[in-house]
């Protein structure tokens, strides 16, 4: 059971309001709370999977996301729903713990705010701890098509950068250089911090939004594999191959 569930006591009705907060008290009694029908669920995907980051440090099936910094969303949630809670109480306890994460915890407040907040907490308690897949609208949000993109080396500079949505993933899945040194650079415009690497074969620094991660090597005639070292990032997709000739 992950961590902060364990103390939740899910059973009865109102009683997970005593455990996590005034707002879980009200969705749990289905007087407030978030309701799922004023949320815009497209653009609550679009933050947890992009730019709000959770996604990064959380797995959530529905969401592609495989972070695990934190708990599993899916797991954390698959017995409420069980136990009979619906999306709306289920997206009250998430709502809650994106304005007050636990104190101490790597899990920064705040990531987003007001409407976006309510669309993000309702995208999560209409999928967390379903099996299946989103459908529609829906099933769109985060597929890019930078996979089948091909970065290409000229002059000894191969420049791949960050997908500047704050999508887990570069802006090329492939990439082509000729054998010798080569100078690799990942100009980041993404609002999270990310870096460049070959495996076995160095790294750039971590850079926030604004920096450029770069490293120079000496490639032999191979296949390679490029990534983010950032913790959960390439489990994510951000990653890809280099061919070398
Ligand atoms: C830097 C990593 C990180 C990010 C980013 C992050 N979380 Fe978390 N989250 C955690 C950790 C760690 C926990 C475990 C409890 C704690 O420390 O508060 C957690 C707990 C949770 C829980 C409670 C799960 C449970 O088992 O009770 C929910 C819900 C949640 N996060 C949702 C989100 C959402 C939604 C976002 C994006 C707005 C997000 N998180 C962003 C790390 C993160």
């Amino acid at each position: 059971m992950p961590l902060a569930l364990a103390h939740r006591n899910w059973r009865p009705v109102c009683a997970a309001g005593v455990a996590v907060g005034v707002v879980v008290a009200a969705a749990g009694c289905g007087t407030s709370g978030v309701s799922p029908s004023h949320a815009d669920v497209v653009n609550g995907k679009k933050l947890f999977a992009g730019k709000a980051t959770c996604g990064s440090c959380h797995t959530l099936q529905r969401a592609g996301t495989k972070g695990t910094q934190g708990p599993n969303l899916d797991a954390a949630f698959v017995n409420a729903r069980n136990n009979g809670f619906g999306d709306s109480a289920i997206a009250g306890v998430v709502l809650d713990q994106i304005h007050h994460p636990r104190r101490g915890s790597i899990m920064p407040a705040g990531l987003v705010k007001g409407q976006d907040a309510e669309d993000v907490a309702a995208y999560v308690g209409s999928v967390a701890g379903k099996t299946g897949k989103d459908t529609g609208l829906l099933a769109q949000v985060g597929t890019t098509n930078n996979a089948s993109k091909t970065a290409v080396e000229k002059g000894g500079k191969l420049t791949i950068p960050a997908d500047p949505t704050g999508a887990l993933a570069y802006e090329f899945g492939k990439a082509t250089a000729t054998a010798g040194k080569v100078t690799i650079s990942m100009p980041n415009q993404a609002p999270i911090q990310h870096d460049i690497s070959i495996q076995g074969d160095g790294k750039g620094p971590v850079v926030g939004t604004g920096g450029t991660s770069t490293f120079t090597t000496t490639l032999k005639p191979g296949t390679y594999t490029f990534l983010c070292t950032v913790p959960g990032h390439a489990q994510a997709g951000m990653k890809g191959t280099l061919t070398v000739k």
